[in-house]
């Protein structure tokens, strides 16, 4: 056995004693109250070892023996982007036996919607708008994350957006602050788990706090301003769920907030989430995010940085080295008092100690087994399924039958394995993926399917290929059209001024519609592409984002009918740029469109003399519209609401409402239906909404058969903030139940 074999075999001895020690002795660690742990720990660290613990980098811009050392010296508390048993469990035992206070470190990383086994992209499992399913997903990711090592990772991200420009809306649980609540509690129980000291616990991390979404121009890390009632109104709603689901981390953002960045905000880091909201736990800053308030202009050098950072309340800093490099003289100079450092250092061990990591600082080597499981596929093929939203199907044209002579695949997502996965993808494999492609050829057999990409990417312009898909759909009897984005083209970083299908696809589609064959389209992307042109070309229309390891198998099983597309969309389909920002809570206006009001540009008289024909709120082109409302979705059969029911028409400010109706499937085939419910505040003291959402349930109708629902709504739920204060007021209420934000059973209450 070679000398570095022999190196690795008795590392592994060592370790397996060290963690058999730890294991069994981790019973006998008294377990003495946190707060006496951690401040008995705080009284024996100097200051560099505070220090240490509030920098966490990315060890990769080290040389190994460099993190050795600097772990030894208690130099870093935490890395990010590092994984693999092995490095972690030596770089822990470094710490845990060769540092001064055997403090172990925690190790992050952005495992956004699966670790190996990937899921639908957030966006995408928003569209399920079924929080138990996206629990199960994010637990998943935990069991494989921590099977690597990993105890922390930088989700859920929950930031509200209305602009499908920002490459981050893929990340995101999109435009709605009760859809995005309900999904953060979910994820945040998903990923943290029953049990803190588990060994497949993950530390959550509720970001980008906050209101990183509203960036300007839809492009990424832009200026935002947001008024005072739209952050609490919308854009704290889903931090707040976070928080009261136990969200152990939060982290602060890149954005400036109304002129002060994020992660140097008292406002939002201290008086919101600390004193109104009493967080207890840990705030760690963005990439560099702290030394970037100097490009912003907030700071005049890293050392101003460093002490904003801290003094508004940034626990740990990433990346960046300002804390390292400047907190000790901030100190010695008396412009930093120890007491915000002690408390900064108390929130990340206590961290650490509720994870469990001083009596379990080890990776069972035996864990990583779990990966890929065939149970975690199956379920990341069953999110993916109901991630998808049907969005125009004539005359039934879907779902075919396996009995179809032959299909043509066509399009360039339609075998493209690492696209598929979709943005914020660091240990998810192409290898892994089931494509569309293949899925469809194991369930129908090769010789049914005649693939033709026509094009090698979404931002093809080349039509080189375009004969060989037109010969494949002339010979076959219906076309599967794969369209959409390159996983790149969302994302961090990765905002498009123009949200159409990129490249030659739609001139591609045109010319496949010109065979007379149906056209079925399915849309894989990171955000709602202004799809008006292809929605018209096509005879259906399936919207999949971009669906994870499992997306083929989930797409065969709904064109083919296994299964009823169930998805409704969890942002506003736009018809194009020009119409952002468009979201379906948006106030009413003085001067509200309606159909009446407003005269299509194409129809207005040449030589007209007015300026405006409707004098209302539209765009000439555009009209007040959008492409698909918020909530939108179709099934393979219809459903019809009756019997809307108030348990009364007026209730008191500490009251509450049980309202109820009936659906029914009018179809042949059984299906899901998300069935909403939507309010509106007809005056207030501010103006309000003309609709929110305030509860939806996912309910199981087999055909013909009627199913009631009942949804409790508290006069708590009608509470805002008006600029003032939160308050419930009295007035008349709408209320709908129905099948999306745009329609459904119309009655109305009051709160007296
Ligand atoms: C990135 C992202 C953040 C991520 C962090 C660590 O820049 O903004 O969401 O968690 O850095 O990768």
């Amino acid at each position: 056995m070679n000398r570095q074999l022999a190196k690795r075999y008795l590392f592994a001895i060592s370790l397996s004693i060290t963690i058999l020690l730890n294991v069994s002795c981790k019973q006998a660690e008294p377990k003495n109250d946190i707060e006496s742990r951690v401040n008995k720990l705080l009284s024996e660290m100097t200051l560099d070892e505070k220090i240490g613990q509030m920098s966490q980098i990315d060890p990769g811009y080290l040389s190994d023996e460099q993190i050795k050392q600097a772990v030894r010296e208690g130099k870093y508390g935490s890395f990010l982007n590092v994984s693999g048993v092995e490095k972690i469990n030596a770089l822990q035992k470094t710490a845990l036996e060769e540092s001064r206070l055997k403090i172990p470190l925690i190790i992050g990383r952005d495992v956004i919607h699966g670790y190996r086994t990937i899921f639908p992209i957030p966006l995408g499992m928003a569209s399920t708008w079924n929080p138990e399913i996206v629990k199960r997903a994010f637990r998943i990711s935990s069991i494989e994350a921590s099977s690597q090592g990993i105890k922390w990772t930088f989700a859920p991200m929950i930031d509200i957006t209305w602009d499908p420009r920002w490459g981050r809306i893929a990340e995101s649980c999109g435009e709605d602050p009760y859809l995005a609540s309900v999904l953060a509690k979910a994820m945040v129980q998903g990923i943290q788990g029953e049990n803190l000291t588990d060994p497949t616990a993950l530390a959550a991390c509720a970001k980008h706090f906050v209101g990183y979404g509203f960036a300007e121009g839809g492009r990424d890390y832009s200026t935002t301003y947001i008024s005072e009632p739209i952050l609490r109104n919308v854009v704290l709603k889903p931090f707040e769920a976070a928080k009261d689901a136990g969200a152990l981390t939060f982290m602060s953002a890149f954005n400036d907030l109304n002129g002060v960045p994020t992660s140097g905000n008292e406002f939002t880091l201290r008086q919101i989430l600390r004193n109104e909201w009493n967080y207890k736990g840990m705030v760690v800053s963005d990439w560099a995010s702290v030394t970037e308030m100097i490009a912003h202009g907030y700071c005049a050098d890293e050392k101003e940085a460093a002490l904003k950072a801290i003094k508004a309340g940034v626990d740990m800093e990433m990346s960046s080295t300002s804390y390292m490099n400047h907190i000790k003289s901030l100190v010695e100079e008396g412009q930093l008092d120890m007491k915000m450092i002690d408390e900064a250092v108390k929130n990340i061990l206590r961290l650490k100690i509720k994870l469990g990591l001083f009596e379990n600082p080890y990776v069972d080597p035996e864990a990583e087994k779990q990966l890929l499981s065939p149970e975690f596929m199956e379920h990341a093929r069953k999110v993916a399924r109901q991630s998808a939203v049907l969005l125009k199907n004539e005359q039934n044209t879907l779902p075919l039958s396996t009995n179809i002579t032959s299909v043509a695949v066509i399009g360039p997502l339609a075998d493209a394995p690492r696209d598929q996965l979709g943005t914020w993808v660091f240990d998810g494999k192409a290898e892994n993926s089931v494509t569309p492609l293949t899925a469809i050829q194991d369930l129908l057999g090769k010789t049914k399917v005649n693939f033709a990409a026509g094009l090698k990417y979404s931002r093809d312009k080349s039509k080189a290929g375009f004969a060989e898909a037109i010969a494949a759909a002339k010979k076959s009897q219906a076309i599967l059209f794969f369209a959409g984005e390159e996983w790149i083209l969302s994302g961090e970083g990765q905002s498009r001024g123009e949200i159409t299908i990129p490249g030659a696809q739609e001139e591609l589609m045109e010319e496949l519609k010109k065979t007379g064959k149906p056209l079925i389209v399915i849309v894989m992307a990171g955000r709602p592409l202004a799809i008006g042109n292809t929605v018209e070309k096509s005879d259906a229309l399936l919207y999949a984002f971009h669906g994870g390891s499992m997306a083929g198998p989930a797409l065969a099983d709904l064109i083919f009918g296994k299964e009823s597309p169930s998805g409704k969309l969890p942002v506003t389909f736009v018809k194009g740029s020009g119409q952002i920002p468009f979201y379906y809570y948006h106030n009413n206006t003085g001067r509200p469109a309606s159909a009446e009001s407003w005269t299509p540009i194409d129809s207005i008289p040449i030589e007209n003399s007015q300026a405006s024909l409707g004098y209302r709120s539209f765009h000439l082109d555009y009209g007040f519209t959008p492409l698909f409302p918020f909530g939108y979705g179709l099934s393979y059969t219809t459903f019809q609401y009756s019997n809307l029911i108030l348990s009364s028409n007026e209730i008191t400010s500490d009251g509450k409402l049980t309202v109820k109706a009936s659906v029914f499937n009018n179809g042949n085939v059984d299906a899901d239906e998300i069935v909403q419910l939507y309010i509106r505040d007809r005056v207030g003291s501010i103006t309000r909404p003309v609709k929110e959402l305030k509860g939806f349930q996912r309910i199981h109708l087999k055909s013909r058969e009627t199913v009631g629902v009942t949804f409790e709504l508290p006069a708590s739920a009608l509470e805002f903030f008006n600029g003032k204060e939160n308050v419930i007021e009295s007035g008349k209420f709408d209320l709908w139940v129905g099948p999306n934000s745009s329609e459904g059973l119309h009655t109305e209450f009051s709160i007296k």
